[in-house]
């Protein structure tokens, strides 16, 4: 097996650095290779996703990825910006089916801004359609515009677009991760206004066909983010397209009280994938060493899950997570009175502690 660690910007290097600590106590067989990506690429190699890491990740068996962006390099043209090393890898490595959870830990309720009985056990999972949609339709760009409210204007345009099989692939992983959890599928979109919605709502319906015995509800964008944040528990599965899914998982996470914890995957047909934390590169926090380690320590058990066929080794990162959550122990992002802050470093020790104890009993 080989992993490929690309830590990226930001609080990226820290953080990776214990979530490869606590794979490499787990004591299983594997190699990595680290490559930079995002504005630490750009720097040394002129662009964000240089071809050597594109290969490293295409190579690989996993990617466990950091975080990229720095407001630096906000002034930089569109293509040699950060966010473009994330894009290029959902792209180029055909990682189409995005997992998001949600979920809210016993230990942390109070740290969400919605009152604890609202989020107290949320588990939601997102589902987000990662390689379609406005974000990679063509044609985009700016123009001098011919028609609408200002003809002869300067305009930006962006193309929103799924085609049938898009939508039916990501339908069939969601109905699929529906039937495993409590079988209960809420599809995303704004098909009161938008033709491509209106096919997306049609394609899940008509996929829903397949899996009788999961229960399928369509809601507007809209309503669904007014839902997030009135009722979430409500919520279980939900799919929806990239640009929808961007923003209401952001609101999820948020429900929890602490992006810091949420890991996702980003997987291709083949359920090789891409995981990353939710949050990302943290800028204004990087080299304090007081981030939080466990979102990307959560990303790698999810890797060992769904890439690398090993759910043990998963199992005992989750169980370790827990059981420093258990302790009390908190980074500064989830700390609260009476529990006991600490470092990047020394929560990922306390993570590896945990290991070490279910291993040796
Ligand atoms: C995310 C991020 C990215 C996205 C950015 C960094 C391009 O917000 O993973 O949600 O919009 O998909
Ligand atoms: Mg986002």
């Amino acid at each position: 097996m080989k992993i490929a660690i690309l830590p990226g910007d930001g609080i990226g290097t820290e953080i990776m650095a214990e979530a490869v600590k606590v794979l490499r106590v787990l004591d299983l067989k594997f190699e990595t290779e680290t490559a930079p990506v995002g504005g630490a690429a750009y720097e040394t190699a002129g662009h964000p996703l240089p071809e050597s890491t594109l290969a490293l990740a295409k190579a690989a068996d996993a990617v466990l990825f950091g975080a990229v962006g720095d407001w630096k390099y906000d002034k930089l043209e569109r293509a040699l910006r950060p966010e473009q090393a994330i894009l290029g890898l959902r792209k180029h490595l055909g990682l189409f089916a995005n997992f998001r959870p949600a979920i809210c830990y016993e230990q942390l309720t109070h740290a969400s801004s919605l009152k604890p009985e609202l989020v107290a056990g949320l588990d939601i999972l997102i589902i987000r359609e990662l390689t379609g949609d406005i974000y990679f339709g063509q044609p985009r760009g700016r123009r001098t515009a011919v028609d609408g409210h200002f003809p002869g204007a300067e305009e930006g345009f962006d193309t929103m677009r799924y085609s049938r099989p898009e939508i039916e692939r990501i339908a069939h992983v969601a109905f699929q991760a529906a039937r495993k959890r409590s079988k209960r599928l809420t599809s995303v979109d704004k098909a009161n206004v938008l033709e491509t919605s209106q096919l997306w709502k049609d394609v899940m319906t008509q996929v829903h066909a397949q899996y009788p015995d999961v229960e399928l509800d369509h809601m507007y964008v809209d309503n669904a983010a007014m839902q997030l944040v009135k009722a979430p528990k409500k919520f279980d599965v939900v799919v929806t397209g990239n640009m929808f899914g961007d923003i209401l998982s952001d609101e999820a996470a948020m429900l929890t009280g602490s992006i810091g914890m949420l890991p996702s995957a980003s997987l291709d047909k083949h359920n090789k994938g891409l995981y990353e934390p939710s949050h990302g590169s943290a800028p204004d926090i990087a080299g304090k060493g007081i981030a939080n380690p466990l979102a990307t320590i959560l990303s790698a058990a999810m890797m060992l899950k769904f890439s690398l066929n090993q759910p043990e080794a998963a199992a005992r990162i989750e169980a370790a997570v827990q059981s420093v959550l258990a302790q009390g122990l908190r980074t500064a992002d989830i700390w609260s009175e009476g529990t006991r802050k600490v470092s990047t470093r020394e929560m990922g020790d306390a993570v590896v502690a945990a290991i070490t104890k279910t291993i040796t009993g």
